[in-house]
């Protein structure tokens, strides 16, 4: 048995300790030969591959990154490199030409709807759920999003600290994209004062009250803004049109915005501190390494079963597997009703609405 493997999309924590699972657990079980696809389908289309054994999989459980290396803008039916031609056949080719008898494809939602289209091109391909937004379809979780929840935990902690030193209002903003997760966690195991979500599009006047209100007692306030959240009278998203890119707009800077939105109602100094790729980067937690590793072990029964189209999934405490199909081209928001939003509430955390 001969098996790909490649990282799609954005990195992320954990990468890496899905591929060494995946590795060693069809190298032990079936002895099946393992090949890594270099920077994601990219690797693919340029035909840049090497081999996997269980040397090249050694000391890389807690590395963040992805050894493969990965690439967002290859999408083989819309091929950015070459004038936008469609090289999904070569593609194809190429694997038939490698003998694959199934890809193990890690990504996020673009990579799964390549996946799902490829799959359908006759090439079997088994998904794992890679995303720090946690924002896939059909699984409750996904890996590397506890290693950015981590992360934004301990900068809120950080500029707690400061905030409450020189009386200002400190806001965070957090990566994301249209869901709210990150910032909704984060900002719960970082004790924030208000948490703004794209699901829930938020009041100025109310972030505002809540500032002035606490201007005198404690003096400072906390803010966790997620990257896609915007004014209710906005109604889109703060990002910069990209000319050359498949992934045409970039978001960043809508906590920048509502620094300046706050301001005239406030005699605190309003500051603001864009966490951007750190939440990225760096060693998985223990938590996305076991589940890294649960994913990566369970993609291998997959290929084992022949049960191809498929993505791993984590329903409740169960993996399970889910039709890539169903995921493709669709994204899991956080609920109006969500139980984290009503104890958030409760508590006296202002979502902005
Ligand atoms: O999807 C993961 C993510 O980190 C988003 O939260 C963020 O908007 C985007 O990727 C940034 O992508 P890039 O690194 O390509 O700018």
């Amino acid at each position: 048995m001969h098996i790909g493997i490649l990282t799609g999309g954005g990195d992320c924590p954990g990468l890496n300790a899905v591929i060494r699972a995946v590795t060693l657990a069809l190298i032990n079980e079936c002895g099946a030969r393992v090949t890594g696809i270099e920077r994601g389908f990219l690797g693919l289309v340029e035909r840049q591959v090497r081999p996997l054994d269980a040397a090249a999989v050694s000391g890389i459980l807690a590395q963040g990154g992805t050894i493969l290396g990965t690439h967002n803008r290859c999408d083989p039916f819309h091929y950015f490199g070459e004038n936008g031609a469609d090289v999904s056949l070569r593609t194809v080719a190429f694997a038939c030409e490698l003998e694959l008898d199934a890809l193990v494809v890690i990504g996020g939602d673009g990579t799964m709807a390549i996946a799902d289209r490829l799959g359908r091109l006759g090439l079997p391909v088994v998904g794992v759920p890679k995303t720090i937004d946690n924002d896939l379809y059909l699984t409750d979780r996904t890996f590397g999003f506890d290693s950015a929840v981590a992360v934004v935990a301990e900068s809120l902690d950080r500029l707690e600290t400061t905030a409450r030193s020189h009386g200002r209002v400190m806001i965070a903003e957090t990566m994301g994209r249209y869901a709210g997760w990150i910032a909704l966690e984060a900002g719960i195991a970082g004790g924030a004062d208000v948490i703004l979500i794209p699901e829930l599009p938020y009041r100025i006047e109310v972030v505002a009250a809540l500032c002035q209100q606490r201007q005198s007692q404690p003096g400072h306030t906390l803010i966790c803004i997620a990257e896609g959240a915007h004014p209710v009278d906005a109604g889109q998203v703060v990002a910069r049109r990209l000319a050359d890119s498949p992934d045409p707009i970039r978001l960043g800077g809508v906590g920048a915005l509502l620094a300046q939105q706050l301001q005239p109602f406030l005699e605190s100094e309003v500051r603001t501190t864009l966490l951007g790729h750190v939440q990225r980067g760096g060693s998985p937690t223990a938590f996305d390494r076991v589940l890294a590793t649960q994913f990566g072990w369970e993609a291998a029964q997959l290929v084992k079963q022949g049960r191809f189209g498929r993505m791993v999934a984590l329903q409740g405490a169960t993996c399970t597997s889910v039709p890539i199909s169903e995921v493709a081209g669709r994204n899991r928001l956080v609920p109006a009703e969500h139980d984290l939003l009503q104890a958030a509430r409760s508590l006296g955390v202002s979502l902005g609405s």
